[in-house]
């Protein structure tokens, strides 16, 4: 029976059944009988062969489902040892920060035990040599030397160029370090800028560490004018970035967009000028809500008629348990009932006898002259002052008219010069203070936004060409020289029409030891009241101060 044995397949096998049964033999019959035990044996093999697979399928899943668990669990496995290794580390770090805090966090201010031993004697003879007069209600005894403070290591090195505290950066440093609210009246050029920026940084990474970390501008220094915002943010940069402090200065006269950008880095001590800041504020770009230091330089140009109202504005949208300090060369007394609004409890410095004390490193000649005679006059004065025409001599004008006038008046003659007023565009003024600076152009004629702040190397003259409109200007013009220990001479024309002044001026020139020339005497010595246009001339019958103790040491 080849053909049945032939048929391979169980389709085959039962078709060939049926041709069998339909033969109906005894053969055929034989052939049915194996076929169908074929039938049954090949049912049978493909139930096996089926179910071998099956069990291979099986099996192999089973391998394959091990191995994916396995691998599934490797991964868990590492996932979770690297989230806890990550969380170990932030534990770490977290731990190491809160050390940081809690050992940055417990600076304060400690007082010097060679402080704590001076006698009252030698405190009082240190007040005395220093002219300085302290009004408060605490006497906070100053520190003489660098070593004195307890400046941690990295804010010491900011001042180690010098040699020792300007008298004002002594007395303020533990009464600001101490939290208080001061106002810190010192001539020009003896370092008022350190005396607020060395506090602010203490403020900021020891005493208030997490300040540091937020990202919101916890300092404010307000300045009148741009270029002066300018200086202090360099100095705030210069030693602030190595302390990991972040500075950013805000002023007007250029396009916001820089600014508004740089306002978005978080910086931790803004510098700006009343105006751009404002604005800024007003369109929701600046945020000062968290400013907890405060810091009003030139602080009675800032809260005098012209700018009273934004500084108010300003001052509202900071913190209400701020600390504020306030600085300057002159304390008008028309501001100092309007500064107590801003201040709490304050400890007020002077560093010199007077109310109007100027520079005495500063030689002040005072030339009364005819009007008509300046022009000529000016050419002879800098003939002898500016021979070389390589040394820096300022000469301030009124009125922007008058120093554009005088500044092509003097190209003319053939001079090097260059003019910085409110007409000119930034650009042109910060080039021209640059040009100034580098000795490029050591001639420079300004208008009063030179007069304050400007901590320019090496003025050597500096000339009134017409006397400004208030004897505080006066000082802070002619403080552009004589800075920090250093000598300068100032030269003014004093004209009748200026004679309103000559009274003050005559006081301001007796009180720094300089000749008050006869003409100038001879216009009367009647001193003019000064008035606030809210508080009139009545405030000085009120004492911001009446239940401090006063100390005062007069030559
Ligand atoms: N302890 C110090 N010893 C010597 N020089 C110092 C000291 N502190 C600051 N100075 C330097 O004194 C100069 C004048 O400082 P600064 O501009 O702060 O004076 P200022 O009192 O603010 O003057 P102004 O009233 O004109 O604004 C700067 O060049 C500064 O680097
Ligand atoms: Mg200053």
């Amino acid at each position: 029976m080849p053909g049945i044995l032939k048929a391979d397949s169980v389709e085959e096998t039962k078709k060939r059944k049926l041709e069998l049964v339909e033969d109906n033999t005894e053969k055929s019959k034989d052939e049915i009988k194996q076929l169908k035990k074929k039938l049954k044996k090949e049912k049978k093999e493909k139930k096996e062969k089926k179910e071998k697979k099956h069990k291979k399928d099986k099996k192999e899943k089973k391998v394959k489902d091990k191995k994916e668990k396995k691998e599934k669990k490797e991964k868990k496995e590492k996932k979770n040892k690297k989230e806890k290794e990550i969380k170990q580390e932030e534990k770490q770090e977290e731990k190491q920060e809160t050390k940081e805090i809690t050992l940055n966090g417990q600076w304060s201010y400690q007082e010097h035990e060679e402080i704590t031993n001076l006698s009252q004697e030698e405190l009082n003879q240190f007040w005395q040599k220093n002219n300085i007069e302290l009004k408060g209600d605490e006497i906070v005894r100053p520190i003489l030397e660098f070593k004195h403070s307890n400046f941690p290591e990295d804010i010491k090195n900011v001042l180690k160029n010098f040699k020792k505290p300007t008298p004002i950066q002594s007395s303020c440093w533990p009464i600001v370090m101490k939290k208080r609210d001061c106002i810190g009246i010192a001539k020009t050029g003896s370092g008022k800028t350190l005396t607020f920026l060395v506090p602010a940084f203490i403020h900021l990474k020891y005493i208030n560490p997490e300040l540091i970390k937020s990202k919101k501008i916890s300092v404010l220094v307000i300045a009148p004018t741009r270029e002066l915002a300018m200086q202090t943010y360099d100095n705030a940069k210069e030693f602030g970035e190595p302390l990991g402090i972040r500075s950013l200065c805000i002023y007007g006269g250029v396009q916001k967009y820089e600014q508004k950008n740089a306002l978005r880095q978080n910086p931790h001590i803004l510098i700006a000028t009343p105006g751009r800041l404002l604005d800024l504020i007003n369109e929701g770009a600046c945020d000062i809500s968290n400013v907890n230091f405060l810091v009003l330089d030139e602080a009675d140009r800032m809260l005098d008629n012209g700018f009273e109202q934004d500084i108010r504005n300003i001052i509202s949208n900071t913190r209400s348990d701020r600390q504020t300090v306030m600085f300057s060369a002159t304390w008008p007394q028309s501001i100092q009932k309007l500064a107590h609004e801003f201040l709490k409890n304050p400890i007020h410095i002077t560093i010199g006898s007077a109310e109007l004390h100027a520079n005495e490193n500063i030689k002040q000649i005072v030339e009364v002259i005819d009007p008509k005679q300046k022009e000529s006059r000016l050419i002879e004065l800098l003939k002898k002052y500016h021979k070389t025409r390589k040394n820096r001599v300022l000469v301030f004008a009124l009125y922007k008219k008058e120093a554009i006038r005088l500044e092509n008046f003097l190209q003319r003659r053939g001079y090097n010069v260059a003019s910085i007023h409110g007409d000119k565009s930034q650009e042109q003024r910060i080039q021209a203070l640059n040009n100034f600076k580098n000795g490029s152009c050591p001639l420079l004629i300004a208008t009063d936004v030179a007069a304050r702040g400007l901590d320019i190397p090496n003025v050597e003259y500096v000339l009134n060409y017409t006397f400004p409109l208030t004897i505080e200007d006066y000082i802070h013009r002619i403080g552009r020289t004589g800075r920090a220990g250093s000598s300068g001479t100032s030269h003014t024309l004093f004209t009748q029409y200026d004679k309103a002044h000559a009274g003050e001026l005559s006081n301001v020139l007796r009180d720094a030891h300089q000749e008050v020339p006869e003409a100038l005497r001879n216009f009367g010595g009647t001193v003019k009241k000064k008035e606030h246009k809210i508080y009139g001339a009545f405030f000085r019958e009120i004492d911001p101060n009446v239940k401090s103790t006063h100390v005062t040491f007069d030559d």
